[in-house]
């Protein structure tokens, strides 16, 4: 299959690759530049675990594909902690026992992280809503969902 390059930048990092013309963006982030904490479930689109952010947007790595993403700023849960210190949604995480398997957990992380982005103070529905396209086998959602208030919470204190 032909190759084709693509330019993006990851997590900051610009990146220059040749990936497989067809290959997800989700096999070109764990295969082919080893980030790991992208996470590949269903791989057709309904469980949320493969969840980046494409230019600030929430989008299913699976689905798209790595050559459509010239130009993009690509980020994953690799590029939340900042020097060493956990994000807010990542300390809240860990702190309120909303990961146990932690399959689903990068996708959450960047579904709460676009919705903080947009609507920093959310109710719960608000955050209820951005979780929708993540399934999570373990946690029962509600730690989760207390989580990214939480987060906001923080935020919010932060900012005053
Ligand atoms: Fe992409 Fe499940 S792996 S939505
Ligand atoms: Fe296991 Fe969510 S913590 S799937």
């Amino acid at each position: 299959m032909a190759k084709v390059p693509v330019q993006f930048t990851l997590n900051g990092e610009e990146r220059a690759e040749f990936v497989e013309s067809g290959t997800t963006l989700l096999k070109a982030l764990r295969e082919k530049i080893g980030d790991m904490s992208v996470k590949g479930g269903c791989q057709q689109g309904t469980c949320g675990s493969c969840s980046v952010l494409i230019d600030g947007e929430l989008r299913l790595s699976c689905l798209t594909l790595a050559e459509t993403c010239e130009g993009a700023a690509i980020e994953t849960t690799a590029g939340l902690a900042e020097g060493g210190v956990l994000h807010p949604l990542q300390r809240a995480f860990n702190e309120g026992f909303a990961t146990q398997c932690g399959f689903c957990t990068p996708g959450m992380l960047m579904a709460a992280r676009a919705l903080l982005d947009s609507n920093p103070q959310p109710s719960r529905e608000d955050v209820v809503d951005a979780l929708a396209g993540n399934i999570c086998r373990c946690t029962g959602y509600e730690p989760i969902i207390q989580a990214v208030l939480t987060a906001a919470r923080a935020n919010s204190v932060n900012a005053a």
